[in-house]
Protein backbone atom coordinates (compact mmCIF):
# COMPACT_ATOMS: atom_id res chain seq x y z
CA UNK A 1 0.00 0.00 0.00
CA UNK A 2 1.87 2.69 -1.29
CA UNK A 3 0.67 6.39 0.28
CA UNK A 4 1.82 10.36 -0.97
CA UNK A 5 1.71 13.64 0.08
CA UNK A 6 2.13 16.37 -1.58
CA UNK A 7 2.88 20.00 0.37
CA UNK A 8 3.33 23.30 0.46
CA UNK A 9 2.57 23.38 -3.33
CA UNK A 10 2.20 27.26 -5.00
CA UNK A 11 -0.95 25.74 -6.68
CA UNK A 12 -2.07 22.58 -7.67
CA UNK A 13 -3.59 23.58 -11.85
CA UNK A 14 -6.21 21.81 -13.32
CA UNK A 15 -8.56 21.37 -10.61
CA UNK A 16 -11.62 20.73 -12.86
CA UNK A 17 -14.76 19.01 -11.59
CA UNK A 18 -15.42 15.73 -11.57
CA UNK A 19 -17.97 15.95 -14.03
CA UNK A 20 -16.33 18.21 -16.81
CA UNK A 21 -14.82 15.84 -19.41
CA UNK A 22 -14.08 17.94 -22.24
CA UNK A 23 -13.59 21.79 -22.52
CA UNK A 24 -14.66 23.84 -25.82
CA UNK A 25 -14.45 27.02 -27.03
CA UNK A 26 -14.00 29.81 -24.30
CA UNK A 27 -13.87 27.47 -21.36
CA UNK A 28 -10.46 26.25 -22.55
CA UNK A 29 -8.81 29.17 -21.32
CA UNK A 30 -9.85 27.29 -17.78
CA UNK A 31 -7.83 26.22 -15.73
CA UNK A 32 -8.94 25.99 -12.35
CA UNK A 33 -5.58 26.26 -9.39
CA UNK A 34 -5.78 26.19 -5.80
CA UNK A 35 -2.69 28.01 -4.49
CA UNK A 36 -0.41 26.84 -1.06
CA UNK A 37 -2.13 23.61 -1.39
CA UNK A 38 -1.70 20.16 -0.23
CA UNK A 39 -2.46 16.79 -2.13
CA UNK A 40 -2.37 13.00 -1.10
CA UNK A 41 -3.17 9.62 -2.84
CA UNK A 42 -3.05 6.32 -1.82
CA UNK A 43 -2.74 3.10 -4.06
CA UNK A 44 -1.82 5.09 -6.91
CA UNK A 45 -5.13 7.35 -6.88
CA UNK A 46 -5.80 10.56 -5.76
CA UNK A 47 -7.64 10.87 -2.37
CA UNK A 48 -7.80 14.55 -1.26
CA UNK A 49 -6.08 18.00 -2.02
CA UNK A 50 -7.30 21.10 -0.67
CA UNK A 51 -5.25 24.57 0.64
CA UNK A 52 -2.60 24.26 3.38
CA UNK A 53 -4.90 26.60 5.77
CA UNK A 54 -7.50 23.64 5.43
CA UNK A 55 -4.94 20.69 5.71
CA UNK A 56 -6.46 18.30 7.96
CA UNK A 57 -2.50 16.51 9.18
CA UNK A 58 -1.42 13.38 9.03
CA UNK A 59 -1.80 10.85 11.67
CA UNK A 60 0.17 7.89 10.22
CA UNK A 61 3.39 8.50 8.84
CA UNK A 62 4.33 4.85 7.90
CA UNK A 63 5.07 4.23 4.66
CA UNK A 64 4.76 7.57 3.48
CA UNK A 65 5.91 9.41 0.57
CA UNK A 66 6.47 13.45 1.35
CA UNK A 67 7.31 15.62 -1.18
CA UNK A 68 7.71 19.57 -0.39
CA UNK A 69 6.27 21.61 -3.51
CA UNK A 70 7.64 25.10 -2.12
CA UNK A 71 7.85 27.01 -4.88
CA UNK A 72 6.64 24.73 -7.35
CA UNK A 73 3.26 23.98 -9.63
CA UNK A 74 1.95 20.57 -9.54
CA UNK A 75 0.04 19.81 -12.88
CA UNK A 76 -1.75 16.83 -14.44
CA UNK A 77 0.54 14.59 -15.77
CA UNK A 78 0.99 14.61 -20.01
CA UNK A 79 -1.26 12.90 -22.12
CA UNK A 80 -0.29 11.67 -25.60
CA UNK A 81 -3.50 10.53 -27.55
CA UNK A 82 -1.87 10.49 -31.09
CA UNK A 83 1.71 8.64 -31.38
CA UNK A 84 3.91 6.00 -34.02
CA UNK A 85 6.49 4.89 -31.27
CA UNK A 86 6.94 1.64 -32.09
CA UNK A 87 9.35 1.76 -35.07
CA UNK A 88 12.24 0.02 -36.29
CA UNK A 89 14.33 3.04 -37.17
CA UNK A 90 15.08 6.74 -37.66
CA UNK A 91 15.40 8.15 -40.69
CA UNK A 92 17.42 11.25 -40.49
CA UNK A 93 19.01 10.36 -44.02
CA UNK A 94 15.24 11.56 -45.24
CA UNK A 95 15.26 14.54 -43.11
CA UNK A 96 18.67 16.02 -44.99
CA UNK A 97 16.76 15.40 -48.37
CA UNK A 98 14.14 17.18 -47.16
CA UNK A 99 16.98 20.09 -46.11
CA UNK A 100 18.07 19.38 -49.70
CA UNK A 101 14.38 20.35 -51.42
CA UNK A 102 12.54 17.39 -51.11
CA UNK A 103 8.65 17.20 -49.79
CA UNK A 104 7.20 14.70 -47.88
CA UNK A 105 5.14 13.29 -51.06
CA UNK A 106 8.42 13.68 -53.06
CA UNK A 107 10.06 11.15 -50.53
CA UNK A 108 7.48 9.23 -50.54
CA UNK A 109 7.42 9.09 -53.95
CA UNK A 110 10.82 7.44 -54.10
CA UNK A 111 9.65 4.67 -51.95
CA UNK A 112 10.86 6.12 -49.31
CA UNK A 113 8.72 7.48 -46.17
CA UNK A 114 6.15 4.85 -44.39
CA UNK A 115 7.25 2.24 -46.89
CA UNK A 116 10.69 2.92 -45.52
CA UNK A 117 10.10 2.19 -42.13
CA UNK A 118 7.65 -0.80 -43.18
CA UNK A 119 10.53 -2.34 -44.75
CA UNK A 120 12.71 -2.03 -42.02
CA UNK A 121 10.21 -3.14 -39.13
CA UNK A 122 9.17 -6.20 -41.00
CA UNK A 123 12.83 -7.74 -40.63
CA UNK A 124 13.13 -6.95 -37.21
CA UNK A 125 12.52 -9.50 -34.33
CA UNK A 126 9.31 -8.57 -31.79
CA UNK A 127 11.32 -8.48 -29.06
CA UNK A 128 14.39 -5.91 -30.60
CA UNK A 129 11.10 -3.23 -31.51
CA UNK A 130 10.16 -3.54 -28.17
CA UNK A 131 13.39 -2.82 -26.55
CA UNK A 132 13.87 0.07 -28.72
CA UNK A 133 9.83 1.39 -27.75
CA UNK A 134 10.54 0.94 -24.06
CA UNK A 135 13.81 3.10 -24.10
CA UNK A 136 11.43 6.09 -25.81
CA UNK A 137 8.88 5.71 -23.48
CA UNK A 138 11.00 5.59 -20.78
CA UNK A 139 12.49 9.08 -21.90
CA UNK A 140 8.88 10.16 -22.61
CA UNK A 141 7.73 8.94 -19.22
CA UNK A 142 10.78 11.20 -17.81
CA UNK A 143 9.71 14.14 -19.47
CA UNK A 144 6.19 14.07 -18.23
CA UNK A 145 4.67 11.62 -20.16
CA UNK A 146 2.11 9.43 -18.40
CA UNK A 147 -1.07 8.39 -20.78
CA UNK A 148 0.35 7.12 -24.63
CA UNK A 149 -1.65 5.89 -27.59
CA UNK A 150 0.49 4.29 -30.06
CA UNK A 151 -0.57 3.14 -33.69
CA UNK A 152 0.53 0.24 -35.42
CA UNK A 153 0.67 1.12 -39.35
CA UNK A 154 4.53 -0.28 -40.09
CA UNK A 155 3.64 -3.46 -40.66
CA UNK A 156 1.36 -3.07 -43.90
CA UNK A 157 0.70 -7.29 -43.33
CA UNK A 158 -1.21 -9.02 -41.05
CA UNK A 159 1.66 -10.42 -40.16
CA UNK A 160 3.74 -7.26 -38.96
CA UNK A 161 0.89 -5.21 -38.06
CA UNK A 162 -0.23 -8.05 -35.13
CA UNK A 163 3.54 -8.16 -34.20
CA UNK A 164 3.38 -3.97 -33.98
CA UNK A 165 0.41 -4.26 -31.57
CA UNK A 166 1.92 -7.39 -29.53
CA UNK A 167 4.66 -5.32 -28.74
CA UNK A 168 2.09 -2.08 -28.27
CA UNK A 169 0.56 -4.52 -25.40
CA UNK A 170 4.20 -5.55 -23.88
CA UNK A 171 4.75 -1.68 -23.14
CA UNK A 172 0.84 -1.87 -21.61
CA UNK A 173 1.37 -4.29 -19.25
CA UNK A 174 5.08 -3.91 -18.49
CA UNK A 175 5.71 0.26 -18.55
CA UNK A 176 3.09 2.10 -15.38
CA UNK A 177 2.23 4.88 -17.95
CA UNK A 178 -1.40 3.90 -19.40
CA UNK A 179 -0.93 3.18 -23.31
CA UNK A 180 -4.16 2.88 -25.83
CA UNK A 181 -3.21 1.08 -28.98
CA UNK A 182 -4.66 1.56 -32.17
CA UNK A 183 -4.75 -0.67 -35.63
CA UNK A 184 -3.82 1.74 -38.00
CA UNK A 185 -3.09 -0.88 -41.20
CA UNK A 186 -3.94 1.91 -43.87
CA UNK A 187 -1.40 4.15 -43.22
CA UNK A 188 0.02 3.45 -46.81
CA UNK A 189 -1.12 0.97 -49.38
CA UNK A 190 1.53 -2.09 -48.98
CA UNK A 191 3.51 -2.15 -53.10
CA UNK A 192 2.28 -5.87 -53.28
CA UNK A 193 -1.14 -4.34 -53.08
CA UNK A 194 -0.25 -1.38 -55.71
CA UNK A 195 -3.10 -3.09 -58.34
CA UNK A 196 -5.27 -4.53 -55.88
CA UNK A 197 -6.43 -1.62 -53.60
CA UNK A 198 -9.66 -3.19 -52.70
CA UNK A 199 -7.97 -6.74 -51.29
CA UNK A 200 -6.27 -4.89 -49.11
CA UNK A 201 -9.05 -3.21 -47.49
CA UNK A 202 -10.65 -6.42 -47.51
CA UNK A 203 -7.51 -8.05 -45.23
CA UNK A 204 -8.28 -5.04 -42.81
CA UNK A 205 -12.16 -5.34 -42.70
CA UNK A 206 -12.47 -8.86 -43.16
CA UNK A 207 -9.07 -10.07 -41.14
CA UNK A 208 -7.72 -7.85 -39.13
CA UNK A 209 -9.88 -6.03 -37.99
CA UNK A 210 -12.31 -8.93 -36.01
CA UNK A 211 -8.80 -10.70 -34.75
CA UNK A 212 -7.19 -7.74 -33.30
CA UNK A 213 -10.26 -6.75 -31.60
CA UNK A 214 -10.85 -10.20 -30.49
CA UNK A 215 -7.41 -10.64 -28.99
CA UNK A 216 -8.19 -7.34 -27.53
CA UNK A 217 -4.64 -5.99 -29.03
CA UNK A 218 -6.26 -2.51 -29.92
CA UNK A 219 -8.66 0.04 -29.06
CA UNK A 220 -9.00 1.91 -31.27
CA UNK A 221 -9.34 2.00 -35.31
CA UNK A 222 -7.02 4.94 -37.85
CA UNK A 223 -6.56 5.18 -41.57
CA UNK A 224 -4.64 7.98 -43.78
CA UNK A 225 -7.57 10.17 -45.47
CA UNK A 226 -4.94 11.43 -48.11
CA UNK A 227 -4.46 11.72 -51.75
CA UNK A 228 -2.15 9.03 -52.41
CA UNK A 229 -3.08 7.14 -49.23
CA UNK A 230 -6.77 5.94 -48.69
CA UNK A 231 -9.80 7.39 -50.18
CA UNK A 232 -12.78 8.80 -47.68
CA UNK A 233 -14.87 5.94 -49.44
CA UNK A 234 -11.64 3.25 -47.76
CA UNK A 235 -11.94 4.93 -44.68
CA UNK A 236 -15.78 4.43 -44.37
CA UNK A 237 -15.44 0.64 -44.41
CA UNK A 238 -12.73 0.43 -42.11
CA UNK A 239 -14.48 2.72 -39.23
CA UNK A 240 -17.50 0.68 -40.03
CA UNK A 241 -15.96 -2.38 -39.19
CA UNK A 242 -13.98 -1.10 -36.29
CA UNK A 243 -17.19 0.24 -35.16
CA UNK A 244 -18.60 -3.10 -35.20
CA UNK A 245 -16.07 -4.50 -33.54
CA UNK A 246 -15.72 -1.85 -30.79
CA UNK A 247 -12.88 -0.07 -32.23
CA UNK A 248 -13.91 3.58 -32.54
CA UNK A 249 -11.85 5.57 -35.26
CA UNK A 250 -8.81 7.89 -34.32
CA UNK A 251 -7.98 9.34 -38.21
CA UNK A 252 -5.64 10.79 -39.67
CA UNK A 253 -7.10 13.84 -42.25
CA UNK A 254 -6.60 17.29 -43.45
CA UNK A 255 -2.61 17.18 -43.01
CA UNK A 256 -2.06 17.72 -47.04
CA UNK A 257 -5.77 17.65 -48.35
CA UNK A 258 -9.17 18.35 -47.61
CA UNK A 259 -11.26 15.20 -49.20
CA UNK A 260 -14.41 15.28 -47.38
CA UNK A 261 -12.57 12.77 -44.49
CA UNK A 262 -14.27 14.87 -41.33
CA UNK A 263 -17.71 13.88 -42.31
CA UNK A 264 -16.86 10.62 -42.66
CA UNK A 265 -15.48 10.34 -39.34
CA UNK A 266 -18.30 12.37 -37.88
CA UNK A 267 -21.11 9.88 -39.64
CA UNK A 268 -19.13 6.85 -38.51
CA UNK A 269 -18.68 8.18 -34.47
CA UNK A 270 -14.91 8.60 -34.67
CA UNK A 271 -13.31 9.66 -31.37
CA UNK A 272 -11.20 11.88 -32.65
CA UNK A 273 -10.28 13.54 -36.11
CA UNK A 274 -6.37 14.45 -36.42
CA UNK A 275 -3.84 17.18 -38.31
CA UNK A 276 -6.40 18.99 -39.67
CA UNK A 277 -3.27 21.54 -41.40
CA UNK A 278 -5.45 22.06 -44.15
CA UNK A 279 -9.13 22.64 -43.29
CA UNK A 280 -11.99 24.20 -46.02
CA UNK A 281 -14.81 26.47 -44.28
CA UNK A 282 -17.12 23.76 -44.65
CA UNK A 283 -15.04 21.47 -42.10
CA UNK A 284 -15.30 23.93 -39.61
CA UNK A 285 -19.21 23.41 -39.95
CA UNK A 286 -18.99 19.49 -40.50
CA UNK A 287 -17.05 19.33 -36.84
CA UNK A 288 -18.93 21.67 -35.65
CA UNK A 289 -22.16 19.36 -35.94
CA UNK A 290 -20.41 16.56 -35.41
CA UNK A 291 -19.32 17.80 -32.00
CA UNK A 292 -23.03 18.89 -30.93
CA UNK A 293 -24.62 15.33 -31.98
CA UNK A 294 -22.00 12.87 -30.67
CA UNK A 295 -22.86 10.01 -31.19
CA UNK A 296 -24.56 7.34 -28.30
CA UNK A 297 -23.59 10.27 -26.27
CA UNK A 298 -20.06 9.59 -26.66
CA UNK A 299 -17.46 12.06 -27.24
CA UNK A 300 -15.77 13.18 -30.16
CA UNK A 301 -15.06 13.65 -32.89
CA UNK A 302 -12.12 15.57 -31.44
CA UNK A 303 -10.00 17.90 -33.38
CA UNK A 304 -6.18 17.19 -32.37
CA UNK A 305 -3.72 19.03 -33.61
CA UNK A 306 -0.14 17.97 -34.25
CA UNK A 307 2.54 21.04 -34.18
CA UNK A 308 5.22 18.79 -34.05
CA UNK A 309 4.57 17.37 -37.37
CA UNK A 310 4.07 20.98 -38.94
CA UNK A 311 7.02 22.21 -37.50
CA UNK A 312 9.36 19.59 -38.74
CA UNK A 313 8.26 19.32 -42.09
CA UNK A 314 7.22 22.79 -42.34
CA UNK A 315 3.86 22.66 -43.63
CA UNK A 316 0.83 25.11 -42.01
CA UNK A 317 -0.41 24.79 -38.53
CA UNK A 318 -3.70 23.76 -37.56
CA UNK A 319 -6.27 26.64 -37.13
CA UNK A 320 -6.09 26.43 -33.36
CA UNK A 321 -7.86 29.89 -32.79
CA UNK A 322 -10.56 29.27 -35.37
CA UNK A 323 -11.31 26.10 -33.99
CA UNK A 324 -11.14 27.90 -30.35
CA UNK A 325 -13.45 30.55 -31.96
CA UNK A 326 -16.02 28.36 -32.83
CA UNK A 327 -16.72 27.22 -29.73
CA UNK A 328 -15.12 23.67 -30.72
CA UNK A 329 -12.89 21.46 -28.24
CA UNK A 330 -9.03 20.95 -28.68
CA UNK A 331 -6.41 18.43 -28.01
CA UNK A 332 -2.74 18.27 -28.97
CA UNK A 333 -0.32 15.19 -29.70
CA UNK A 334 3.08 15.17 -30.28
CA UNK A 335 2.83 12.57 -33.29
CA UNK A 336 5.88 10.82 -31.96
CA UNK A 337 7.22 8.92 -35.18
CA UNK A 338 10.48 8.90 -37.32
CA UNK A 339 9.07 10.44 -40.79
CA UNK A 340 7.56 13.39 -39.50
CA UNK A 341 7.43 14.16 -36.33
CA UNK A 342 10.77 12.60 -34.73
CA UNK A 343 9.96 13.88 -30.76
CA UNK A 344 7.76 12.76 -28.43
CA UNK A 345 8.76 15.73 -25.99
CA UNK A 346 4.80 16.95 -24.76
CA UNK A 347 6.61 19.87 -23.61
CA UNK A 348 8.19 21.05 -26.87
CA UNK A 349 4.16 20.65 -28.11
CA UNK A 350 2.99 22.79 -25.65
CA UNK A 351 6.03 25.22 -26.36
CA UNK A 352 4.34 25.29 -30.37
CA UNK A 353 0.86 25.31 -28.95
CA UNK A 354 1.25 28.63 -27.27
CA UNK A 355 4.61 29.73 -29.88
CA UNK A 356 2.80 28.88 -33.38
CA UNK A 357 -0.68 27.69 -32.50
CA UNK A 358 -1.23 30.87 -30.26
CA UNK A 359 -2.66 29.13 -27.41
CA UNK A 360 -2.74 30.93 -24.25
CA UNK A 361 -0.98 28.75 -21.96
CA UNK A 362 -3.93 28.07 -19.89
CA UNK A 363 -5.41 26.69 -23.09
CA UNK A 364 -2.27 24.20 -24.24
CA UNK A 365 -2.17 23.00 -20.50
CA UNK A 366 -5.67 21.82 -21.04
CA UNK A 367 -5.30 20.28 -24.17
CA UNK A 368 -2.36 18.71 -23.19
CA UNK A 369 -4.15 17.15 -20.31
CA UNK A 370 -7.46 17.09 -19.93
CA UNK A 371 -8.81 17.09 -23.11
CA UNK A 372 -5.62 15.15 -24.66
CA UNK A 373 -6.84 12.30 -21.79
CA UNK A 374 -10.93 12.67 -23.45
CA UNK A 375 -9.31 12.10 -27.20
CA UNK A 376 -7.77 8.67 -25.95
CA UNK A 377 -10.62 7.96 -24.16
CA UNK A 378 -9.04 8.23 -20.49
CA UNK A 379 -10.79 11.45 -19.21
CA UNK A 380 -12.22 9.25 -16.04
CA UNK A 381 -8.63 8.38 -15.37
CA UNK A 382 -7.14 11.25 -16.15
CA UNK A 383 -6.19 14.66 -17.19
CA UNK A 384 -7.02 16.59 -14.34
CA UNK A 385 -6.29 16.79 -10.37
CA UNK A 386 -9.80 14.96 -9.15
CA UNK A 387 -10.06 12.84 -6.15
CA UNK A 388 -10.66 9.34 -7.65
CA UNK A 389 -8.37 9.95 -10.78
CA UNK A 390 -4.96 8.50 -11.06
CA UNK A 391 -2.09 10.33 -9.34
CA UNK A 392 0.34 10.91 -12.30
CA UNK A 393 1.66 14.45 -12.01
CA UNK A 394 4.21 16.55 -13.08
CA UNK A 395 6.00 18.68 -9.86
CA UNK A 396 7.34 21.49 -11.99
CA UNK A 397 10.92 23.49 -10.56
CA UNK A 398 10.53 26.36 -8.54
CA UNK A 399 9.27 28.46 -11.39
CA UNK A 400 7.53 32.06 -11.27
CA UNK A 401 4.14 30.98 -12.82
CA UNK A 402 2.94 28.51 -15.25
CA UNK A 403 3.19 30.85 -18.39
CA UNK A 404 7.23 29.82 -18.01
CA UNK A 405 6.65 26.45 -19.63
CA UNK A 406 5.75 26.90 -23.13
CA UNK A 407 7.87 30.07 -22.74
CA UNK A 408 11.07 28.50 -22.11
CA UNK A 409 11.39 26.30 -25.44
CA UNK A 410 13.41 23.51 -25.51
CA UNK A 411 14.19 23.81 -21.36
CA UNK A 412 13.44 21.06 -18.86
CA UNK A 413 11.27 22.70 -16.04
CA UNK A 414 10.26 19.52 -14.45
CA UNK A 415 11.41 18.57 -11.36
CA UNK A 416 9.64 15.09 -10.13
CA UNK A 417 7.21 12.95 -12.18
CA UNK A 418 4.66 10.45 -9.96
CA UNK A 419 3.18 7.91 -12.47
CA UNK A 420 -0.12 6.04 -10.27
CA UNK A 421 1.19 7.86 -7.28
CA UNK A 422 4.62 6.22 -7.32
CA UNK A 423 8.05 8.51 -8.26
CA UNK A 424 9.18 7.66 -11.65
CA UNK A 425 11.25 10.57 -11.69
CA UNK A 426 12.96 11.69 -8.48
CA UNK A 427 13.80 15.71 -8.49
CA UNK A 428 15.05 17.92 -5.38
CA UNK A 429 11.24 18.23 -4.24
CA UNK A 430 11.56 14.56 -3.30
CA UNK A 431 15.42 14.72 -2.28
O1 LIG B 1 1.04 11.35 -38.69
N1 LIG B 1 0.60 11.17 -41.84
C1 LIG B 1 0.78 9.98 -41.71
N2 LIG B 1 1.44 9.39 -40.75
C2 LIG B 1 2.44 10.01 -39.94
C3 LIG B 1 3.76 10.04 -40.62
C4 LIG B 1 4.29 8.71 -40.74
C5 LIG B 1 5.66 8.62 -41.36
O2 LIG B 1 6.07 9.45 -42.18
O3 LIG B 1 6.32 7.66 -40.99
C6 LIG B 1 1.96 11.36 -39.47
O4 LIG B 1 2.47 12.42 -39.84
FE1 LIG C 1 0.36 10.37 -37.17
Amino acid sequence: MSRLLIKNAKALLGIHAQDVRLLAGAGMADLPQITDAWLTAKNGRITGFGPMAEWPGITDWNDLVVVDASGRYVLPGWCDPHTHTVFAATREEEFVDKIRGLSYQDIAARGGGILNSARKLRDMPEDDLYVQAEARLAELMRLGTVAVEIKSGYGLSAESELKMLRVAKRLKDNLPLQVKATLLAAHALPPEYKDKREAYVDLIVQDLIPRVAEEGLAQFVDVFCEANYFTVAEMERILDAGLAHGLRGKVHVNQFTSLGGIAAAAQYGALSVDHLEVMDPADFDTLIQGTQSPSKGALGPIPTLLPGCSHFLGIPYGPARALIQRGLPLALASDFNPGSAPSGNMNMVLSLACIKLRLLPEEAINACTLNAAAAMDLVDELGSIAVGKRASLLITREIPSPALLPYSFGNDLIDTVLIDGAPFRTGEALA
